[in-house]
Parts: structure tokens; C-alpha cells; sequence
């Protein structure tokens, strides 16, 4: 099977960094997508890479939890590239731990507005092109932790659960006119922001628990969003998607 999105702009959310965003746009890229990517954080590193590998591709520096300036950079993206049919929203905060009584009402705050509200917020920009050309792909980050819950991780969990119910009621709302909406959970993926917060220790404690005895890479995530984001994956909508190495079957 060739996966070919030549014609179509990607839009990946939080692809600054040397993490998942990044995977997914050079993924998409060589599968012919212009890209475009929103941080906020400049990402013009991110850009070089794609130039260099002969992808079209810009970047806007952008907070998504600001609905105005999402609308401005989702116009601005327009102009440079053409609508935008493909949408990946990958930005979150994942560095909240703590037990329900440490995390702070600001944090929670702060959590739901990057990881579900910024969500929105960016799908909405996008989504009246996507009904007018009668064709979409809309993806949310989830997580095992929206799916299966993690202690120390209540206000990151929540949003990871709360994407996946946009994902669902999106699928229904957009099924007509030829868009899907998906979620993808993985278990750990090995990207520096994951590195900070999981210990060796508790590295060496998951991996055991995880059927193939290794964390995901980048690139297993980006593999899965490109067939997500093909023709060849329309009649896949509303569904969450896990890819974890078997980390969430039942060990004993
Ligand atoms: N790494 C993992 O183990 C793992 C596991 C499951 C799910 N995920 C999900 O995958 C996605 C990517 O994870 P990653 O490890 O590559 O993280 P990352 O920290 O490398 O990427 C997150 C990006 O989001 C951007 N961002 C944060 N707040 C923003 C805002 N308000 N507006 C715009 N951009 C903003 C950051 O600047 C960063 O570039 C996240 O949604 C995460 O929840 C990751």
C-alpha cells in the first residue's frame, strides 16, 4: 500500500521540539503533505529539517489556548499553503505530576485549556475548510493515562479522556462530509519531554509490565498518523486508537 497525500496541507500543532510533532511532520512530508506547524515556541528548526528533506512547509509561533490568534495563524497558514485538510493536534502540557491534593487548581486550569480547549480551538479554525472541501483528517493526542487512568497524572488524564470524547462527537458531526476524527493513545514514547519525567528506575519497572519490553519511538506514532491521515483510512473514524507494545494488557 502507498500512502500518498500529495495536494493535501498538514497541519501539526506543538511540532517545535524534537518530539512527536516533529516525527509526524517529517512523516506526513515524505508522504507528499505540505506542512504547516503551530507552537508556541519558535519552530523554524523543525522547518529547516522539512525544507532540507524537500517538503513545503512553514511555522507560526502561536498559543492555541488564544482563540483569536489561532484564527489569525490558521489564516496566515491559508495564504502560504492553501486549506488545510489535515490536522494533527499534538501540543499538551505533560508535565504536571502529583497527587490530586499537589496539583494546583491554576495547573488544572492551565491543563484543560493547552490539552482540550487548545484543541478545540484549533479544530474549529480548521474544520469549516474541511466541510467545504468534503474531506478531513482530524487526529487528538490521547494517552494509556486518558484511557486507563495514572496515578500522579489526574489533570493530564483528564484531558487525554476529555480529547477523546471531541474525537468521537466530531466523527459523527463530520461523517457526511467526508472528514474523520480520531484518537491516538500511545504508552511512552522515548521523546526528551517523556525523558524528564520518567525515572530509570520506573523506565526499567514499565518495560517489564509492556508485552514487547521496549517503549515506542517517535516514529511508530508517526507511522500510525500518516495511515490515519491517508484515503485509505475513511472508513476508520471515532476511534482510539492505542499503540503502547501491549503495555495495557493484563500482566500477572
Ligand atoms: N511522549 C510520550 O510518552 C507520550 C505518550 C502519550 C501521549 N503523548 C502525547 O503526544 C503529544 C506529544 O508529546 P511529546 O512527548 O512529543 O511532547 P513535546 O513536549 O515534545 O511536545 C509538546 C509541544 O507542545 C507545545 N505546546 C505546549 N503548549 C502549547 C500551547 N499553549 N500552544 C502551542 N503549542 C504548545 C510545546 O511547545 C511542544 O513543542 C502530546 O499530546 C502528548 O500528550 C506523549
Amino acid at each position: 500500500m502507498k500512502i500518498n497525500l500529495t495536494g493535501k496541507t498538514a497541519l501539526i500543532t506543538g511540532g517545535a521540539g524534537d518530539g512527536l510533532g516533529r516525527a509526524d511532520a517529517l512523516a506526513l512530508g515524505k508522504a507528499g503533505a505540505k506542512i504547516a506547524i503551530l507552537d508556541i515556541v519558535d519552530a523554524s528548526e523543525t522547518t529547516a529539517l522539512l525544507k532540507e528533506n524537500g517538503i513545503e512547509a512553514c511555522s507560526v509561533i502561536c498559543d492555541i489556548t488564544n482563540e483569536n490568534d489561532v484564527m489569525e495563524a490558521v489564516s496566515k497558514i491559508k495564504e502560504t499553503l492553501g486549506a488545510i485538510q489535515i490536522l494533527i493536534n499534538n501540543a499538551s502540557i505533560l508535565d504536571t505530576v502529583g497527587f490530586l491534593g499537589d496539583i494546583s487548581p491554576a495547573k488544572w486550569k492551565r491543563d484543560v485549556e493547552v490539552n482540550l480547549i487548545g484543541s478545540a480551538n484549533v479544530t474549529r479554525a480548521v474544520w469549516p475548510d474541511m466541510l467545504e472541501a468534503g474531506w478531513g483528517r482530524v487526529l487528538f493526542m490521547s494517552s494509556i493515562a486518558g484511557t486507563l487512568g495514572g496515578a500522579g497524572q489526574t489533570s493530564y488524564s483528564a484531558t487525554k479522556a476529555g480529547v477523546i470524547g471531541l474525537a468521537k462527537s466530531l466523527a459523527l458531526e463530520g461523517g457526511k462530509q467526508g472528514i474523520t476524527a480520531n484518537a491516538i493513545a500511545p504508552g511512552v514514547v522515548e521523546t526528551k519531554t517523556a525523558g524528564e519525567f520518567i525515572r530509570p528506575d520506573m523506565a526499567e519497572r514499565m518495560k517489564k509490565q509492556t508485552a514487547t519490553r521496549s517503549f515506542a519511538k517517535p516514529d511508530d506514532i508517526a507511522n500510525l498518523i500518516t495511515f490515519l491521515s491517508s484515503e485509505q483510512a475513511r472508513h476508520i473514524t471515532g476511534q482510539v486508537i492505542t499503540i503502547d507494545g501491549g503495555a495495557s494488557l493484563f500482566t500477572f
